[in-house]
């Protein structure tokens, strides 16, 4: 393995013992727990690596900028996609896309919106509200459009305070696998 990619993988570890019990906005959960909770459904769901490390990142920035708590309720709407960066489109992009993904589906899902956490809601408003149709279309026909939702279903299922999942160190092959194929 080359001295690049080990220093990828040590700075997600360093990340997740370092700041992930951070609390995840206003969810009763923490960075690391809804993080770990994400990558875990979105590989039980059988989805790529290129995915699961997507699911496993797309909060990064959360951990890496300190921001208050509750950013969102502040109206800063961090943009926490930056490490997704170091990989490919198919790890970067369904990350960048999560929250676009979200409104997405206020705008095309009857009952989505209803469903959402109320942090997730009042960030939503900030991020733009429900899309548009021509903003939905636009993101309907971007290739990376489906893994993205994918993403973000696991994105809103993931914020059980106390739930055990696998932690970050069983992403390692598949970050491996992630990064040789950027
Ligand atoms: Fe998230």
């Amino acid at each position: 393995m080359n001295d690049s990619r080990v220093s990828v993988v040590d700075e997600i570890l360093r990340l997740f013992k370092g700041r992930g019990d951070s609390a995840y906005g206003r969810e009763a959960a923490s960075q690391r727990e809804h993080a770990l909770q994400a990558a875990h459904l979105a590989r039980e769901a059988g989805s790529p690596p290129t995915l699961v490390v997507a699911t496993l990142l797309h909060d990064v920035g959360h951990m890496l900028h300190d921001l208050p708590d509750d950013a969102p309720d502040h109206g800063v709407d961090d943009r926490h996609e930056e490490l997704a960066a170091r990989f490919g489109p198919d790890v970067a992009k369904p990350a960048r896309l999560h929250v676009q993904a979200k409104r997405f589906l206020c705008a095309d899902e009857p009952g989505y919106l209803d469903r959402l956490s109320e942090p997730s809601r009042i960030s939503m408003r900030l991020q733009g509200g429900p899309m548009s149709p021509e903003e939905a279309e636009r993101f309907r026909s971007s290739p990376h459009a489906a893994a993205a939702l994918v993403l973000r279903r696991c994105d809103d299922s993931a914020k059980s305070p106390g739930l055990v999942v696998p932690g970050v160190e069983d992403y390692i092959p598949w970050i491996e696998r992630a990064l040789i194929r950027s």
